[in-house]
């Protein structure tokens, strides 16, 4: 079994198998993140490119560790030093970075669908690290494989999510892939924040956090993406906090052992107060631990299509 498609675009256009194929070929790679030598031969002579229009922490850095780990050759465009600043286009500079003989293109952007319009354009195989509000892959996919190291599976699971779900791509590729593996989602947002049409995709929108935590075996608080609102959307960060915020009483009427995650870079006491963050059923740092796991994975599968043709 290797991946269908050259590139890594979206959860939406993953089968259910692809997305099992991903998370088994990870649990591996994270034998490999605790084993006493790190490196692999698994992209040697290989070339990874991270073009990051967007900030990041994590997605950007777990990549560069895992390119390093699997022996290839990476390199970072920073676009604020980039010839980006001279005009030159998203497909120019794409181009440009693929025929330096360039293997795996990682990029970034603001706008929906940038990594879309580039796919096709080059032979390097694509990931999206997050396009605008449409799709963070990655993200979920190691989201994906905490809750199933955590909780031995995904079917029948039931994963509250919290927060800005309109501006959050973590939230759309979560929905996309929960939904398809067998998990019930429910949504708790300000009406402001809620996009229409997800109970047609599957998910239940609840009125209140209390109501969308019930029973959960999985709660998921999401940033507020203050960058993507051009006008305010709640009347102060105190208030969307007094309503929004994960507080211990929501937590109890979860399941006693229910995980809380979070995608980071988390708001402290605005999507959840540090206690919480910190406590035992914070799941936060092991999915930053995770996320160099399944990025190892995307990688080796994307080569491994690669070298098949
Ligand atoms: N979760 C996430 O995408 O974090 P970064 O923005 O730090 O990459």
């Amino acid at each position: 079994m290797q991946l269908i498609h050259k590139d890594l675009l979206g959860i939406q256009q993953l089968t259910v198998d692809e997305i099992n194929l991903i998370l088994d070929t990870a649990e591996t790679m994270k034998m490999v993140l605790q084993a006493n030598s790190k490196r692999t031969a698994h992209l040697q002579g290989k070339s990874i490119v991270t073009l990051f229009y967007e900030n990041s922490t994590r997605t950007r850095l777990s990549f560069e560790m895992a390119s390093k780990f699997m022996s290839a050759a990476s390199a970072n465009i920073a676009t604020s030093s980039s010839s980006v600043n001279k005009g030159e286009s998203l497909v120019d500079t794409a181009r440009t970075i693929d025929m330096m003989a360039t293997d795996i293109l990682i990029m970034r952007h603001g706008e929906s669908g940038a990594p879309h319009l580039i796919a096709p354009r080059v032979k390097a195989s694509v990931i999206n690290a997050g396009d605008g509000m449409n799709e963070h892959p990655t993200q979920a996919l190691l989201d994906f494989f905490t809750m199933r190291q955590k909780k031995g599976g995904i079917k029948g699971l039931r994963v509250a999510i919290i927060g800005d779900v309109l501006h959050s791509r973590v939230a759309r590729s979560n929905l996309w892939g929960l939904i398809k593996l067998g998990a019930e989602v429910r949504l708790a947002a300000p009406p402001t924040m809620m996009p229409v049409g997800l109970a047609e995709m599957g998910a239940v929108v609840c009125p209140s956090v209390r109501d969308a935590v019930q029973g959960a075996d999985v709660i998921m608080a999401l940033r507020i993406q203050l960058e993507r609102m051009r006008t305010a959307m709640f009347p102060s960060i105190s208030e969307y906090a007094r309503f929004f915020a994960l507080d211990d009483d929501a937590i109890r009427s979860a399941k006693p052992d229910a995980i809380i995650m979070h995608p980071g870079p988390c708001n402290h006491g605005v999507e959840m107060p540090t206690h919480i963050y910190d406590s035992s059923q914070s799941v936060i740092n092991e999915q930053v631990t995770n996320g160099v796991a399944v990025r190892m994975a995307i990688m080796y599968l994307l080569q491994a299509r690669r070298n098949v043709g």
